[in-house]
């Protein structure tokens, strides 16, 4: 469980995370949405200790990061920045090497290279692991860092924007790799995301942020609202139900949020035909039944669905 309590952090006069209290247990996929500058990327950063807060305390399983030795914290949660810019010329595999780095301290051992072949198969990497960064397309490359944070076997991964610069496509992927390894691999992923259809269609619950204070949190069908995200992006953005499923009124509260189960449904053949689903998977992913749930066009833009894996 990761509990934010009171935390604040000030540039001069400007305050860009304002007095915010969260708790996120373990399990699920949690979106952090908002404007930019509205302070989602100073927060994960001082969930993950790479900024200290001026005041207020970030626990993780109990621990407090500020009194938690790197190494210690390092095995416990991963985080992948923004901005990723490698300045060396190094292969993928080199790469998601850096992940074990918290175990090996740079001499890799059996199962150091054991956990960066796994990440490596996981990400379906394999034909370009031995390639430089530079030589791949830039959803190849964002799959090289998230196998890079997969291989550092942590129950936490807190993602900022790790579909930026992805087309629809590829950010489609890379969200269905990001919440297998949820599901599949029991991890807690918090990931900062620009597209609210991508945050309403993964994600169990949604926090929304406004000048650094949180102004919205619970599951897609309460925040995915107009006036929750005309507030949230201070544009009127209408929300449209297209299908026959009605809102859930018992949406699970926040805390238990992230780890909703239904049952798959059969996927209608629009269901089938939406960009979304027609994104072609890697071959080798497990086949999904689509279980359609809330169906809403967002600002015009794509219906929402979500998918699970059949069980
Ligand atoms: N090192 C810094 N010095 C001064 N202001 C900063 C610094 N880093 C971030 N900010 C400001 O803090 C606010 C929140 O930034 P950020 O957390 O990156 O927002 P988001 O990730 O939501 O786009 C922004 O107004 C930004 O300009
Ligand atoms: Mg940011």
């Amino acid at each position: 469980m990761i509990e934010i309590d009171r935390v604040t952090k000030r540039y001069g006069a400007a305050t860009v995370v304002d007095d915010v209290s969260l708790v996120i247990p373990r399990g699920g996929v949690t979106a952090l949405v908002g404007a930019n500058g509205a302070g989602k990327s100073t927060l994960l950063s001082m969930i993950g200790r790479i900024l200290h807060p001026d005041s207020g305390t970030v626990r993780v399983d109990g621990m407090d990061v500020a009194r938690t030795q790197s190494a210690v914290l390092a095995r416990r949660l991963s985080i992948l920045r923004q901005e990723n810019q490698v300045a060396v010329r190094i292969t993928v595999r080199e790469l998601i090497e850096f992940g074990r780095f918290p175990y090996s301290s740079g001499r890799l051992t059996g199962e150091d290279v054991a956990a960066v072949d796994r990440a490596i198969e996981y990400l379906q990497l394999e034909e370009f692991a031995n390639r430089p960064l530079d030589r791949l397309s830039g959803g190849q490359r964002q799959r090289a860092f998230i196998a890079m944070v997969l291989a550092q076997d942590t129950g936490y991964l807190l993602l900022d924007e790790p579909l930026n610069n992805l087309d629809m496509r590829h950010a489609a992927q890379a969200m269905s790799l990001i919440r297998r390894m949820a599901e599949e691999l029991q991890k807690t992923v918090v990931v900062v995301i620009h597209d609210i259809n991508f945050a309403a269609y993964h994600a169990g619950r949604i926090i929304a942020m406004k000048d650094g204070r949180i102004v919205a949190d619970g599951p897609p069908e309460t925040v995915v609202s107009p006036s929750i995200l005309s507030d949230v992006f201070d544009i009127d953005v209408p929300v449209h139900q297209v299908e026959g499923h009605l809102p859930s009124t018992s949406a699970p509260p926040p805390a238990t949020a992230p780890s909703r189960r239904r049952r798959p449904q059969p996927c209608p053949a629009r269901c089938a035909n939406h960009p979304l689903m027609r994104a072609p998977l890697p071959a080798s992913l497990p086949r999904h039944r689509h279980r359609p749930v809330h169906i809403k066009a967002v600002a015009g833009a794509a219906m929402i669905y979500r998918w699970g894996t059949a069980r």
